[in-house]
């Protein structure tokens, strides 16, 4: 058996899935330490290292939202690889409930970034390419609620993504089945 083909098969993830789970692992986790980072950083005046981070959180999250767009219709149009054999069917539940989930916070996370951003009266520039349209009308208080939506998503996501990497190396490491190889480049 060689490497991966371009799309998925029944036993194996393909290289369009494979480079859009990992390159978006590294977006997703990048963009939640990013998030903790900068908002914790001191608010005096204008301070420039903050803005500038919030910028780039707010144009990478802004991606992250055109990413999952595509990704949610490759796999929907896509065969799904079927799990390993021999899994219970309390796993098999757990892992489509998880990546369900996934789903459901990889699309959440970006939208409320742009609807906090839209009733805080703040634009959402995506770098200097374009700025992205106001989704909602300025309201403080809706504002204020956005920001606790927004992190405790954000906190619930890292959850989850911590639950799901641990249950992959766990059928890497002490199960020793394929789980983590079908996600994988190599043969
Ligand atoms: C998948 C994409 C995203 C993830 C995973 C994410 C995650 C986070 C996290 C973890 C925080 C820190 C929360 C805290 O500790 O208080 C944060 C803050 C923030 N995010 Fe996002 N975010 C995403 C997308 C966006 C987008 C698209 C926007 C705006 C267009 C945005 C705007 C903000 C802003 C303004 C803050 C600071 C809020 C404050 O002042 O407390 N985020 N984000
Ligand atoms: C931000 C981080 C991550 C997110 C959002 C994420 C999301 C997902 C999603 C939604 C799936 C289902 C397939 C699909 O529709 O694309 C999946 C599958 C998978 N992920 Fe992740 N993932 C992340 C990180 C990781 C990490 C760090 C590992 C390994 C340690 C991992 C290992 C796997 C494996 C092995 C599968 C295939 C499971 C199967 O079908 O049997 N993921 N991931």
């Amino acid at each position: 058996m060689g490497g991966p083909a371009l799309a998925n098969t029944e036993h194996r993830y393909g290289w369009i899935a494979i480079v859009l789970h990992w390159s978006m692992a590294a977006l997703l986790l990048g963009l939640v330490v990013l998030g903790i980072y900068m908002v914790r950083l001191p608010d005096v005046g204008y301070d420039r290292e903050k803005i500038t981070l919030i910028l780039a959180h707010k144009a990478l999250g802004m991606i992250a939202l055109a990413a999952v767009v595509a990704r949610l219709a490759w796999r929907l149009t896509n065969a799904l690889p079927r799990f390993v054999d021999g899994l219970a069917e309390w796993e098999q539940v757990s892992a489509l409930f998880v990546h369900m989930w996934l789903y459901a916070l990889m699309f959440a996370l970006p939208v409320t970034g742009w609807l906090m951003s839209s009733a805080g009266g703040y634009p959402t520039p995506v770098f200097s390419w374009f700025n992205a349209p106001d989704l909602i009308a300025v309201n403080e208080h809706l504002f204020q609620a956005l920001i606790d939506v927004h992190r405790w998503l954000g906190y619930a996501f890292a959850a989850i993504i911590a639950l799901h990497s641990a249950a992959a190396l766990r059928h890497h490491v002490a199960l020793k089945d394929d789980t983590l190889r079908k996600m994988l480049p190599g043969a």
